[in-house]
C-alpha cells in the first residue's frame, strides 16, 4: 500500500514543538519533504541551533512518521534557521536577527560574566553570535574574552574583533585601561549608535549587548536606536538586589522591550574542597522576582572559583571547565534564552513550502 502525502501531512500535524506549542507544519519547520515508496525524507528546521529539546523533538517526529502504515524508512535531517523577533517590523541592524540586552538593576552581579559565557555557549551550539560591550563606563568584555587585538577598519566601518567564535566590539578597545571617560548625553547616544550601525557585524543570529548596571542613559539610548528582541535580567539572590531588579524590569516595560527572562547568578557557593553548597547571598530571590513580575525564570549559576578565574584570564569557564555546574547552567540558560526568542519570533510563522520543489 502506497503511503499518501495526506497521511504524512496528517502525521506531521500531530507533532508539536514542545516550546512553541504548535505543530511543525503550522510553524513552517518541515522542509524538503519527499515520499518515495515507503521512504520518507524530510528536514526539520529548528528555530535555533541551541534548541533545548532537539533530541526529544527528533524522536517525536520519527515516532509519528513510523506510525503511518507503509512507512518503512525515515531519513531525517535537522538544521536551524533563527528567526527574528523583529520580523514583522524591520531588522534594525542589517544582517542581525536578534539583539538581546543583558541588564541588571545593580552593579557587580555578574552581567559581563553571564554575557560572555552565554555568547560562547550559543556559538558552541552553532549560532552566529556577536557581543557588544555597551558598558562604556567600565568596559571589560575584551579582557574576559581574551582579546588583545583591536578591531580593524574597513573603509569607514569597524570590523569587530573575534574570539571563541564570537564577534566582539567594546569601548574598551578605544580607550586606555586606566583612562576615565566622561560621557555627556548626546555623545553617549552617538557612541551607542555607532557601535551598532557602523560596525560590520555580518550575519548574526544573536547580538548580545552587555549593558552598564542600572536604568540610565545607555539603556534608554539603546532602546531608542534599535528594535531589541528582548532583555535578560541578571540578579543575585538577596533582597537588596531584587529591589533593583524590579526597577530594571519596569524600565524595560516602559520602553516596550520584551523581557526574555531572569537569571540568578552567584546562587550558592560550591566549596572546591568538600563540594558542599552554601547560600552566601541567600536563596531563591531570582525565582521570587520572576514570579512576582511574571517573567520566566531561566536558571541559576553557582558561585564558583573557576568562573571568576575564567573571567580574569580571558578563558570563559564554559570552555575551560565544560563539565562544571556553572558551565552546565550557562549552556542550559543559553538554550532557554534562545528558545524564548523563538517563542516571541513565532508570532510571525514562515509560510515557505513544505514539499521539496
Ligand atoms: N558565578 C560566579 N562565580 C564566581 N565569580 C563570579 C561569578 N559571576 C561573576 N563573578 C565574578 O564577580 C565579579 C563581577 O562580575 P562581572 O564583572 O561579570 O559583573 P557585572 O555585573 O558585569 O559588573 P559591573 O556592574 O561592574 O559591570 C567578577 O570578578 C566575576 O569574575
Ligand atoms: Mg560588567
Amino acid at each position: 500500500m502506497a503511503v499518501t502525502e495526506k497521511q504524512i501531512m496528517d502525521a506531521l500535524r500531530q507533532v508539536k514543538d514542545p516550546e512553541l506549542g504548535r505543530d511543525v507544519i503550522t510553524l513552517g519547520m518541515i522542509k524538503d519533504l519527499t515520499v518515495s515508496g515507503g521512504k520518507v525524507s524530510l528536514t526539520l528546521e529548528l528555530t535555533t541551533p541551541a534548541c533545548p529539546v532537539r533530541e526529544t523533538f527528533e524522536q517525536d517526529l520519527k515516532t509519528a512518521l513510523a506510525a503511518v502504515p507503509g512507512v518503512t524508512e525515515i531519513e531525517l535531517k535537522t538544521t536551524a534557521q533563527v528567526r527574528s523577533v523583529a520580523a514583522f517590523g524591520s531588522q534594525s541592524i542589517a544582517g542581525v536577527s536578534n539583539v538581546i540586552a543583558i541588564a541588571s538593576g545593580k552593579g557587580g552581579v555578574g552581567k559581563s560574566t553571564v554575557s560572555v559565557n552565554l555568547a560562547v555557549a550559543l556559538a558552541r551550539d552553532g549560532a552566529r553570535v556577536g557581543l557588544m560591550d555597551a558598558d562604556i563606563y567600565g568596559p571589560n568584555i575584551p579582557l574576559m574574552m581574551g582579546l588583545t587585538q583591536l578591531p580593524a577598519l574597513s573603509g569607514d566601518k569597524i570590523v569587530p574583533a573575534e574570539n571563541f567564535g564570537v564577534k566582539v566590539m567594546s569601548m574598551g578597545f578605544l580607550v586606555k585601561p586606566d583612562e576615565a571617560i566622561i560621557w555627556r548625553g548626546p555623545m553617549l547616544h552617538g557612541a551607542i549608535s555607532k557601535f551598532l550601525k557602523e560596525v560590520v557585524w555580518g550575519e548574526l543570529d544573536y547580538l548580545l549587548v552587555d549593558l552598564p548596571p542600572g536604568t540610565g542613559d545607555v539603556q534608554l539610548s539603546l532602546s531608542q536606536v534599535i528594535a531589541m528582541s528582548g532583555a535578560l535580567i541578571v540578579t543575585t539572590p538577596q533582597d537588596v538586589a531584587l529591589m533593583d531588579v524590579r526597577k530594571s524590569i519596569t524600565m524595560f516595560e516602559k520602553v516596550k522591550v520584551p523581557l526574555l527572562g531572569v537569571v540568578e547568578n552567584m546562587s550558592s557557593f560550591i566549596c572546591p574542597h568538600c563540594n558542599k553548597a552554601t547560600d552566601i547571598f541567600d536563596k531563591g530571590g531570582g525565582v521570587r522576582a520572576a514570579e512576582q513580575m511574571k517573567i520566566p525564570f531561566l536558571g541559576e549559576i553557582p558561585l564558583l572559583l573557576q568562573v571568576r578565574e575564567g573571567s580574569d584570564s580571558g578563558h570563559p569557564v564554559v570552555l575551560t571547565h565544560p563539565d562544571s555546574p556553572a558551565s552546565q547552567a550557562f549552556v542550559q540558560i543559553a538554550r532557554r534564552l534562545a528558545a524564548r526568542v523563538s517563542v516571541l519570533a513565532a508570532a510571525a510563522p514562515a509560510a515557505d513550502p513544505v514539499w521539496k520543489t
